[in-house]
Parts: C-alpha cells; structure tokens; sequence
C-alpha cells in the first residue's frame, strides 16, 4: 500500500494541460438567446479571443484604467502576508489567465509548488502557461480550458496540495451581485473547506473617474467592446459589422455599475446561424456590468457565498481593495 501524500508533498514539475472547455454549439446558442431577447446582449465572456486579451492587457496600461496599478501597487504590504498564511508549495488556482505581470509577483513571492490556471481562452491561456512553466522550471503548470462560471473539477494531480484561489482586477463586478456570490460559492466548493481566495475588488468612487477609466483618449476599451463582434463572427460565423456599431459606456449610479454597450449606428439586420437579427439605430446591445463596491457591502456578498473576510488591504484613496477570504 502508498503511503498517504504528504500535505503539499514535492513532486516533479510538470506541464499538463486539462480541457473542459464547452462545445461552440452551447456558445452559439448562448449568443442566439441574448441577441433575441430585448433589451439584446452579449455575455463579456465573448471579449477574450486573442485580440481581446491583448487588448485588455493594452487597457491594464492606459493611464485613465488605475485598477491594474492601484492593485498592484498593494502587493508589496499584502503578498508577505499571505505568504505567512498560506507557506510554500500549495497550489495557487488562478481564475482568468490574464496578464502574467501579476502571476508573477505571486510566483515569486509565495512560490507555491504548482500552479493552475484556469480560461475560457484556449491560445492566450496556453501561452501563457507555457512562458510561466519555461521560467519557473521548479514549477508544475495545470493550465485548465475551462468555463468557470460553470461548474468544473480540479484535476486529481492536485488533489493533496492546500489551495489559494486568485482572482484578481476587480473581474468579480462583471457578475450580478447575485450571480457573483453564486460564483464564490463554486469557488468555495472547488476549492475546498479552509482554502483561501485572494480577489481584487474596485471600489465605489468619483463618477468621472469611473467614467474615463471606461472611455479612455486612445480609444482602447472602445476597440475592445467593438471587438466582441469580431469574436462572434470568426468563432461562431456571426454576420455583425463591428463598424455599424459604437461603444458607450457610463456609470448608472441606482446599480453601482459602469455598464458598456455597443449602440447601433443605424438601422440594420445581421446574419446569427441561419435567422436575422434586426437593430434598429440608437439600440444598445448590452456587454458588460462593472459592479463597484463598499468594503462592507463585499464583505457581506462574500459571507453569503462560503467565505469570511481575513484581512483586506486597501490603497490611500480607497480606489480598490484586496481581499484575502477563507471558505467555511
Ligand atoms: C476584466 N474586468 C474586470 C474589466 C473591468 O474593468 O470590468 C474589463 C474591462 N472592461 C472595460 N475595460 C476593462
């Protein structure tokens, strides 16, 4: 008989990569549904094809976006922390491969023994992983195409070590307050029981500020929302022209949200598998929600999806928080 596995036990790093990405039938008929519906929409998931993550990754750098930096710029006092926390050799379970500038600040600080991270976007997530697991030869790298707003599994290879979820960037304001502690509950059941979450949370603010960090001079975030009709018509043969299309975007202070849409320039009709979608012009087709919160107000939607606050860290003007969460 094996011996049972040692509690974050060192193994021989490794590269494996686990698909549970969804069928495009279920993601084409995700979109028909929302572009059906009125108002019509599009989920932000559909952003992140290659152009997106590089575009996003152009928006993490726009002078008007502070959320990267400010975030960032809490790493310093918080990762020692969590460091203490959580030790070395854990698996660090990151969910949205974004830009690896933060992953590597993790690596590097809390040097956990495999890492896994988890997106819809198979091309970026593997390149991403492929850079991180070629730098950090000590490291074993799981990276995972996966929904994960849906449920999913961790692959048994990780199964002994203790987890810490990432997610960072404030990407828990893209759910509905509801949908998002519903998420946090998924969380806090892959995870497991005493498992920890470190998430980026952006904060309640100056309207104007809100409103630039959305609709930056260069016209980045514009180019990013126009290119989820890009992604639609070369994944799923969508027929939409992204010109007959611009980006809006502003804060709607009743929700607590910066919400994004893209409004029809004129009328017009688009081919969507087989039947034809009509806009009419000045109609928005809703794409993102960028929920902000209060410290308190996060602290009670984390508490109804399975974690309790263990300590937090926020920046000098109170623009963003980081919170380290603990699943009960
Ligand atoms: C990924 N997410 C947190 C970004 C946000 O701020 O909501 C996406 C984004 N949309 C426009 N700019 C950036």
């Amino acid at each position: 008989m094996r011996p049972p596995t040692a509690p974050n036990a060192v193994r021989r790093a490794e590269y494996r990569f686990f698909d549970q990405r969804p069928p495009p039938s279920a993601l084409l008929d995700e979109v028909i549904e929302g572009l059906t519906e009125e108002p019509k929409r599009i989920a932000p998931k559909f952003f992140y094809d290659e152009r997106g993550s590089r575009l996003f990754e152009a928006i993490t750098r726009l002078p008007e976006y502070y959320l990267t930096r400010t975030e960032m710029g809490l790493f310093d006092v918080c990762l020692p922390e969590v460091r203490d926390r959580f030790g070395e050799g854990g698996c660090l379970v990151e969910y949205g491969a974004g830009s690896t500038v933060k992953i590597r600040r993790l690596l590097e600080e809390l040097r956990p023994g495999a890492y896994l991270p988890v997106d819809i976007s198979r091309c970026h997530l593997e390149r991403c992983a492929r850079t991180l697991h070629a730098d950090h030869p000590h490291l074993s790298v799981y990276p995972m195409c996966a929904d994960m707003t849906a449920p999913f599994e961790l692959p048994e290879v990780v199964a002994g070590l203790d987890k810490l979820g990432f997610y960072p960037g404030s990407s828990i304001g893209n759910f509905e307050p509801g949908d998002a502690q519903a998420f946090l509950r998924q969380v806090a059941a892959t995870l497991g029981a005493g498992s920890r979450l470190l998430i980026g949370v952006d904060r309640k603010k100056d309207i104007g500020l809100l409103e630039a960090a959305y609709n930056d001079s260069a016209g980045v975030t514009a180019e990013f929302n126009l290119n989820i009709l890009h992604h639609l018509n070369a994944a799923l043969a969508t027929e939409i022209d992204p010109a007959g299309f611009r980006h809006r975007a502003a804060y709607n202070e009743a929700s607590g949200c910066v919400q994004m849409f893209l409004e029809s320039r004129k009328d017009q009709s688009a081919r969507v598998d087989g039947r034809i979608v009509e806009f009419t012009q000045g109609e928005r087709v809703h794409t993102e929600n960028s929920y902000k919160y209060d410290v308190g107000q996060f602290a009670e939607l984390a508490k109804g999806g399975g974690f309790k606050v263990e300590a937090s860290w926020s920046d000098a003007d109170a623009y963003f928080t980081l919170f380290l969460l603990q699943a009960e």
